[in-house]
């Protein structure tokens, strides 16, 4: 099936920093590109806040206005055929809900993992930062996250292999979109 009939698609990885949200797109592109042969964009908030969002902080409103934008680009790219796999904590349901309304066909992904094992995988000591007050507004430190209530599909990245992780997605798009 070519790219031109397939529904595009932007599938959002939400949950923790250190959950492995970037991790498993990396490898899930990578498999789509190579395997299934169809190019998928990539949007990960690092890419994103160094560039486009670099006027952005972790402020409710910036958080907001952070996903509106992405959504927007999102949107655009599906409009024009592509599919996207996009990386943001996305902490409050409003702000997912920004997500689905300006995008018709997004899959939700919530990789739930505890905390704890997200703190234990952070190089960066970003979490003992946050404890120590050097980072204000820290999700599920010193801000809320809101948990996903009906997400189409959860991940375990704490139980699951990076594989298992990605075979669990790559079988959902099949189903669903195709690919
Ligand atoms: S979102 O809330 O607007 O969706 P986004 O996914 O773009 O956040 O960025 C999250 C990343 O920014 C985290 O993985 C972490 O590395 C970094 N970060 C810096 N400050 C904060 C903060 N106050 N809260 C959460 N993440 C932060």
């Amino acid at each position: 099936m070519s790219n031109i009939q397939r529904q595009p698609f932007t599938m959002l990885l939400t949950w923790l920093s250190w959950s492995w949200k970037s991790t498993v797109s990396d490898f899930l592109c990578k498999k789509i590109i190579e395997e299934y042969g169809v190019y998928v964009d990539q949007l990960d908030w690092d890419k994103i806040r160094s560039t486009l969002n670099s006027d952005l902080k972790f402020s409710k409103n910036d958080r907001h206005k952070n996903i509106t934008r992405v959504s927007k680009i999102c949107d655009k790219l599906n409009k024009n055929g592509r599919s996207v796999i996009a990386s943001f904590i996305c902490p409050y349901a409003s702000m997912r809900k920004i997500m689905k309304n300006n995008i018709k066909n997004l899959i939700e992904v919530f990789l739930n993992c505890p905390l704890e094992v997200c703190e234990k995988r952070d190089v960066k000591w970003l979490y003992k930062k946050a404890r120590n007050w050097e980072i204000k507004n820290f999700t599920w430190i010193s801000d809320v996250f809101e948990i996903p209530e009906n997400p189409d599909i959860i991940l375990n990245t704490h139980k699951e292999t990076i594989t298992e992780s990605v075979n669990k997605l790559i079988n959902y798009l099949s189903k669903k979109y195709k690919i």
